[in-house]
């Protein structure tokens, strides 16, 4: 825990400039950059150190293909609760996910039952078992953009379709599809702010001291 400065600046760079990428080359990508990616994703904290995770590797075309079918039709339900808003044109323009073309999909996953009954600080709060895979898929994040490959979060689908594409048991959570692969536009600031659909919240207005 005794970083250089150039060290330390290296984590805030990773932390600021990564971003949710959905746009693929096709180039393969080597197979122990990945490893070290879902390495890194395996050593997050988790509650009472449950470690709930599992990473189901998808590169076949034809499930990539049915998964980009489970998403577009979410993404299609969507884009009526933004008719009335007015922006149901603006949302359809969003280019949500790019699981076709990604070189390798990641389905994680979040086994409430691993641990047993009575997980640590895990009885108060059962939600922190999703929470931990959450700080499992920020690790595989910030270690992507280590190795120079993107990542984009995809969470436009029903679970029962994604449970039925990956043969995943019903007490099995499929907490997010991370497509991973090498692009050539890897933007500055989050794609939805470049493309007028939402701004970052100012900084300051957030901070409480001592009580909301
Ligand atoms: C829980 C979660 C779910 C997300 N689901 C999607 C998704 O389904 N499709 C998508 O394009 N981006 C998705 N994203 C990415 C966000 O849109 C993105 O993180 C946000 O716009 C900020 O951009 P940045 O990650 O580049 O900073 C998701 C992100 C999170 C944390």
């Amino acid at each position: 825990m005794n970083f250089t400065p150039d060290q330390r600046s290296a984590v805030y760079e990773a932390i600021h400039n990564r971003r949710d990428i959905r746009k693929f080359l096709s180039t393969p990508l080597e197979d122990e950059k990945v490893e070290r990616i879902l390495f890194a994703g395996h050593h997050a904290p988790s509650v009472g150190f449950m470690q709930p995770w599992d990473f189901i590797l998808i590169q076949a075309q034809e499930t990539k293909d049915a998964l980009a079918l489970a998403a577009d039709k979410e993404r299609r339900a969507l884009a009526i609760h933004f008719a009335a808003e007015g922006r149901e044109d603006h949302f359809l323009q969003l280019k949500v996910e790019g699981l076709r073309e990604a070189p390798l999909t990641v389905c994680i996953t979040c086994d409430p039952t691993r641990g047993g009954d009575h997980v640590l600080g895990r009885n108060s709060i059962p939600e922190t078992d999703i929470l931990s895979v959450a700080c499992a898929i920020q690790n595989m994040w910030l270690a992507a953009y280590a190795e120079g490959i993107a990542m984009g979060w995809v969470s436009f689908y029903k679970k029962s379709d994604v449970r039925r594409i990956l043969a995943i048991p019903p007490h099995i959570e499929p907490v997010a599809l991370l497509s991973f692969g090498y692009t050539d536009h890897y933007p500055e600031r989050p794609i939805l702010e470049e493309s007028g659909w939402a701004k970052r919240e100012n900084f300051q207005s957030l901070l409480h001291r001592d009580r909301w």
